[in-house]
């Protein structure tokens, strides 16, 4: 399974890259904004545009999704193109994020637009990130756009069902990948009854109709979903910073570092000098 990284923030994409375990990058409005407050919080003064080439520069050689904020077809593939014009020359690695349905709840109800501006972009050569994914057929859909990449929301599922069984959690903490109950029935959305659940459905759906779009697990919040996602047979996982880190983290690797310290049989290191 690829891992790419959930972020805008260039010191956190740059450690992550500086492991050598990183084979792309996400950001979104949301990880944006944070990464711009982030360094307006230190008073850096910042030329988005550079810090954004900075990133490609970083990630040269894996894909980098960079998300529209238009919500029309039109507008979303001319500010796709603007981006990817504007960016690709960097590095190359430029893909161009869209949601699968832009329409807001009570909104104008264009619900085709993502899908025509996925296939308008995918038709001029540029690949596409079709995000904001929640069911199977949004996945199936945004494939036969053409998208290149799916993105299941995993955390967030966790969150929907969790709010509508009117469960307390904090947003790292694991929702159990074969579901839970409530009042004695499933706890469900639309047949879904986990995160992980979804993105094993997209993952199967794609696969089985022979589709060459990859399924990026996205919101993912903690180890353990990464590791679920690996074993739904995701192609990729974004992952935040702290998930990364914290996936190499356990107790008893801490403790065997402390005995193997303190048995190092001294002519051992000199010898190696
Ligand atoms: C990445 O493509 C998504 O935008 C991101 O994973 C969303 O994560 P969140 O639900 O934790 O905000």
């Amino acid at each position: 399974m690829k891992i790419f990284i959930d972020s805008a923030d260039l010191d956190e994409i740059a450690q992550a890259f500086d492991w050598g375990v990183c084979d792309g990058v996400t950001t979104n409005p949301s990880l944006m904004k944070k990464a711009v407050d982030r360094r307006a919080g230190k008073g850096e003064k910042l030329d988005l545009r550079d810090y954004i080439a900075r990133i490609l520069t970083i990630a040269k050689g894996t894909p980098v999704s960079l998300e529209v904020t238009e919500f029309s077809a039109q507008g979303m593939a001319a500010q796709g193109i603007r981006i990817y014009e504007l960016f690709n020359p960097v590095a190359e690695n430029v893909v161009i994020k869209i949601p699968v349905s832009p329409a807001f709840k009570d909104g104008d109800p264009t619900h085709f637009d993502g899908l025509k501006a996925v296939r308008d972009l995918s038709g001029r050569g540029i690949p596409v990130n079709c995000t904001l994914i929640f069911t199977p057929e949004q996945a199936l859909l945004a494939a036969k756009a053409g998208a290149a990449y799916v993105s299941p929301f995993a955390g967030r599922i966790d969150d929907l069902l969790r709010s509508t069984a009117g469960i307390v959690f904090e947003k790292s903490d694991y929702y159990p990948a074969d579901g839970m109950e409530g009042d004695g029935e499933p706890i469900e959305d639309n047949g879904i009854v986990s995160g992980i659940d979804l993105v094993e459905q997209c993952v199967d759906v794609l696969d089985i109709h022979g589709f060459d779009a990859e399924v990026i697990a996205a919101s993912l919040r903690n180890p353990r979903q990464a590791r679920e996602a690996a074993l739904a047979g995701s192609q990729i996982a974004t992952l935040p910073f702290g998930v990364i880190r914290d996936m190499l983290k356990h107790q008893k690797t801490y403790e065997g570092m402390e005995l193997f310290t303190r048995d190092i049989v001294p002519e051992y290191v000199k010898m190696l000098q």
